[in-house]
């Protein structure tokens, strides 16, 4: 018996953070693929650590943020690769590549790849070629190491096993021709019959589940959303004219029951500007109207998006393209405009997508396309001469992703509902466009009155959901409070049937007149009897930052009660902090030092010792965002 050989792959993980990693990440995709080998990319936290050993070839694309941090991507995959349980020679029949993307302006220079690449070879695996470094400081950026590493990538894996590359190792490049093919198939068809007369809830799971859009890691590969949800309340939060849009949106859910608990996060998928869907269609030449099908051409390797469970019945084009392509938000990455040089007529509009697409035009890209956060559609508006095959729009448009919110209400307290706080994003770029977030002002115009139905996915997030018994050190400057309005919902509820602990609230805002969110809540609960009432125990506190002179922030109210504090945390308090990731939570765990060594008598060093300390017990919780 003839054993049939096993088809050879290439397995291409990558952990990015602004997505630098996952253009260098499909630039190896493509150009193994090019040379005849098949190739699957994921985003590292879409793969399951424990197949490691069964993969053999695994090239990794990782990016090193801040100071030396971790993406969010990598960190559960890393988590799974420190086991203590994992031997030397786990990964034995492992053959792997690293290819880092870092600043060497910071100490920590590629320190994730670096430390990735140690941690592979200790577990036995085989480095292919050395790894490669990119750095931004490099004049043509990331590119410039990564040129080079790629071609001893591709001689080297030759060398090795020349199966793998059935085209060869080298490539005659050809600036006329597209070298790749589109990887998704669109088939057109009739009106489907029946469609329209299925429920609209129905309906849209239906096209949901045939579309693709980028769920969070943890909820990736789960396309069928929790539930629907129906606005029933939009209410602004901030004083109208004030500078920033805070409002206050209810939801009802639609189709089965809501659930979920204090301090999880709800994502939800936003709709886009009818307008600017329109004009994308009619700028592509599309008929809204046709009923298609999207699918992977290789189905089998193909697993970057998931279109696998396409509907059996069409969708049409334009809910399509609703769901699925977010043309008027996101900004297209490189090889979009790579892909757009070969489809436009214009000589001058191909040769300045050539060079926006080369190495040289990096910087000047980076200035017109993500600094200026231009969208797809503005793009091809600048470029009237492309006319490019859906498939390639398909393929190549940034996917409509979920937007995750902080949920602002006790299920206990309003059963089947959802209530979320939620500043309106929006800013101007550096040439002085205005640019909005997409979920958040299409939420702030949407009217209650309407039944547009969004579909929603529940998680964990950072901020577990704590006991009645548990005290209770809340710190929420600005939409920060969000978590901790439901906290504080739930807790006078569980106080009604039985004694609760107390609970401490530090808030902060701008001005008392404008911006002190949900005021009327808190003073409520702070009156006798209520759960932040000091007769409790407890305590509410604003810090108003621009209502005089000098600032007055959370951290320095909290200075004011460390005596408070302290005594609680002895109590076995635990602390929630969230809100706007800039400063904020590192100045408030300084604050929580500087109190822990005052109240405590004890040295700095010992109170940031005790603080780590109830960190690692569970007891200190940051939700940050930006
Ligand atoms: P500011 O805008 O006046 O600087 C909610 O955004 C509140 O958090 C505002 O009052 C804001 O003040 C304040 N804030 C800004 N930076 C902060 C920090 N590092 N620590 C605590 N609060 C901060």
């Amino acid at each position: 018996m003839v054993m049939e050989e096993k088809a050879k792959k290439l397995l291409i993980l990558y952990a990015s953070e602004t997505g630098n990693a996952i253009d260098a990440a499909e630039r190896l995709g493509r150009e193994g693929e090019r040379r005849g080998c098949p190739v699957s990319l994921l985003s590292i936290d879409d793969f399951d650590p424990s197949s490691l050993p069964e993969q053999e070839i695994v090239i990794f694309v990782v990016s090193t943020t801040g100071q030396g941090d971790n993406p969010d991507s990598i960190k559960v995959f890393w988590k799974f690769l420190l086991q203590r349980s994992l031997t030397q020679n786990w990964l034995s029949r492992v053959n792997y590549a690293v290819f880092g993307l870092g600043d060497s302006s910071y100490q920590k220079y590629n320190f994730v790849a670096k430390k990735l690449d140690k941690r592979l070879s200790d577990l036995g695996a085989t480095a292919v070629v050395e790894r490669g470094l990119g750095d931004d400081q490099h004049p043509s950026g990331y590119e410039g190491a990564l040129d080079p590493w790629l071609s001893t990538l591709w001689k080297a894996l030759y060398q090795r096993d020349p199966k793998l590359f059935p085209k060869g190792p080298e490539l005659m490049t050809s600036n006329k021709s597209l070298m790749d093919q589109p990887k998704v198939q669109i088939t057109y068809h009739d009106v489907a019959e029946g469609t329209l007369s299925i429920p609209d809830v129905k309906l849209l799971e239906m096209q949901i589940e045939s579309t693709r859009f980028i769920l969070p890691g943890k909820l990736s590969g789960k396309y069928r959303p929790d539930c629907f949800l129906k606005m029933v309340k939009n209410e602004p939060l901030s004083k109208a004219g004030c500078r920033k849009d805070v409002r206050h949106f209810e939801f009802e859910a639609v189709s089965s029951t809501v659930e979920y608990e204090v301090g999880d996060v709800v994502h939800i998928l936003p709709g886009q500007d009818a307008a600017a869907v329109d004009a994308f269609i009619k700028r592509c030449n599309l008929d809204p109207e046709s009923y298609i099908r999207v699918q992977p051409k290789d189905k089998e390797n193909d697993q970057s998006y998931d279109l696998r469970n396409a509907l059996k019945v069409p969708v049409r084009l334009k809910t399509f393209v609703e769901l699925a392509m977010d043309v008027a938000s996101a900004s297209p990455r490189r090889y979009f405009f790579e892909v757009m040089s070969y489809f436009a007529s214009a000589e001058h509009e191909k040769e300045r997508l050539q060079y926006f697409a080369s190495p040289e035009g990096r910087d000047d890209l980076y200035e017109y396309n993500q600094k200026e956060r231009r969208t797809v559609l503005e793009v091809l508006e600048d470029f009237p001469s492309v006319q490019m095959p859906f498939e390639w729009l398909v393929q190549l448009v940034p996917p409509l992703k979920t937007r995750a919110f902080s949920i602002s209400s006790s299920h206990s307290a309003h059963p089947n509902q959802v209530h979320l706080t939620v500043s309106v994003v929006s800013w101007t770029t550096p040439y002085n466009r205005k640019r909005t977030g997409l979920c958040s002002s299409w939420l702030a115009v949407l009217d209650p009155q309407k039944r547009v139905l969004i579909p929603a996915w529940f998680q964990k997030g950072s901020l577990p959901s704590p006991s009645p018994s548990l005290p209770l050190i809340l710190v929420g400057p600005g939409t920060g409070c969000a978590p901790f309005r439901g906290f504080v919902e739930e807790r006078a509820l569980q106080s009604r049937s039985g004694s609760t602990a107390p609970i401490l609230f530090f808030f902060g805002c701008r001005n008392e007149e404008n911006d002190f969110l949900y005021r009327d809540f808190w003073l409520f609960h702070s009156q006798k009897g209520g759960v932040l009432s000091e007769e409790k125990g407890g305590g509410f506190f604003a810090a108003f930052s621009r209502d005089q002179q000098q600032k007055v922030y959370v951290q320095h109210k909290m200075r004011e009660q460390s005596f408070k504090i302290w005594n609680l945390l002895t109590e076995g308090a635990a602390v929630y902090v969230a809100g706007s990731a800039n400063k904020m939570p590192s100045d408030v765990l300084l604050a929580f030092e500087e109190i822990v060594s005052k109240e405590g008598g004890v040295p700095k060093e010992a109170a940031v010792r005790w603080l780590r300390a109830l960190e690692k017990a569970g007891k200190y919780h940051v939700e940050a965002w930006s």
